[in-house]
């Protein structure tokens, strides 16, 4: 029995968005569709809701969940990104508010993706596992040393990048590498495990950037955000919740550029983050930072 995602900040991405009956709204990363269930129930009967995901599983399962609901919910296995070309392709006009979740759920997490280095799995990482998507064993065995240390560096914001990268090549040379353990232990053999004191497992930042690259998440998250105003309607909402810094700055610079070319408007000044009675039931909320927009109604 996989644990159900406990959706993070639900209350207020339902203030943020604010969706009302009859209206049209986007869940770019419906996952189990906590954040969605609640939507849809807002927009009702005659309201419309378009649900992706980039995890065709999650989508099969989605069709079950909301089979019985009234509306017109329709539910595709997709890159977000891709989001554009999917309305064109389904005749829809442009929506009433948009919904990001990023990252991955805790259903995936035990889905044996090798998403976390806490468990001894395949090294996988991908959302889509149907697609052409390089796994994370492919990226780490396949890049040269050079490369495999960028990615650390940028995506990974990781200090000891050169160092990491220069054990992973020799560990390799060995033995191809396709286990979490066996990338956790040969990042613990160069950096040690006290690095930082212990204050995060030393591996934890090599995998976020793995799964950031292998994902293209950041390329994903740009291009939304290029074309926001060719989805969403004049006065309509985006509501954007990140896990890490690099998303979240991503995130807030593009709001800044939008509100300066005059597209609409910030509506939080500062990220909305979980109230400690939140982080104490889920504490995976602990990191989530939502942020909100408003499209400029002409
Ligand atoms: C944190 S979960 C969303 C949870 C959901 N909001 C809920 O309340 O149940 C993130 C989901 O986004 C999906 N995802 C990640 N990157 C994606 C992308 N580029 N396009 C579509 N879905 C993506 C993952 O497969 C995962 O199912």
């Amino acid at each position: 029995m996989q644990t159900p995602h406990i959706s993070v900040l639900l209350n207020e991405v339902l203030q943020l968005l604010d969706p009302k009956p009859e209206g049209f709204f986007i869940d770019g990363t419906t996952d189990g569709g906590g954040h969605a269930a609640a939507v849809i129930e807002r927009i009702g009967e005659k309201g419309m809701f378009l649900g992706l995901d980039w995890d065709k599983g999650m989508v099969e399962r989605l069709k079950e969940t909301f089979s019985g609901k009234k509306g017109k919910i329709m539910l595709e296995y997709s890159n977000y990104a891709e989001v554009k070309e999917v309305m064109e392709r389904l005749g829809l006009p442009k929506a009433d508010g948009l919904l990001l979740d990023l990252g991955f759920s805790s259903t995936q997490l035990e889905q044996e993706r090798g998403m976390s280095f806490q468990k001894d799995e395949l090294l996988d990482m991908r959302y889509d596992l149907t697609g052409d998507l390089p796994t994370a064993a492919d990226v780490v065995n396949g890049l040269t040393e050079e490369e495999l240390a960028n990615v650390i560096f940028q995506y990974g914001e990781e200090r000891m990048s050169r160092r990491i990268a220069k054990r992973i090549v020799e560990e390799r040379k060995r033995k191809r590498i396709t286990t979490t353990k066996e990338l956790a232990d040969a990042v613990v053999g160069a950096v040690g495990r006290g690095y930082e004191k212990g204050r995060i497992h030393p591996a934890t930042r090599v995998f976020q950037a793995l799964r950031i690259y292998v994902n293209k998440e950041l390329e994903n998250l740009e291009k939304i955000l290029s074309e926001c105003d060719a989805i969403i309607k004049p006065g309509g909402r985006i509501a954007i919740i990140s896990f890490h810094s690099l998303e979240d700055r991503i995130v807030k610079t593009r709001f800044r550029e939008m509100e300066k070319t005059k597209k609409g408007r910030i509506l939080t000044k500062k990220p909305i983050i979980a109230t400690e009675e939140e982080i104490r039931q889920n504490p995976r909320s602990r990191s989530a930072k939502l942020r909100g927009f408003e499209i400029a109604s002409n």
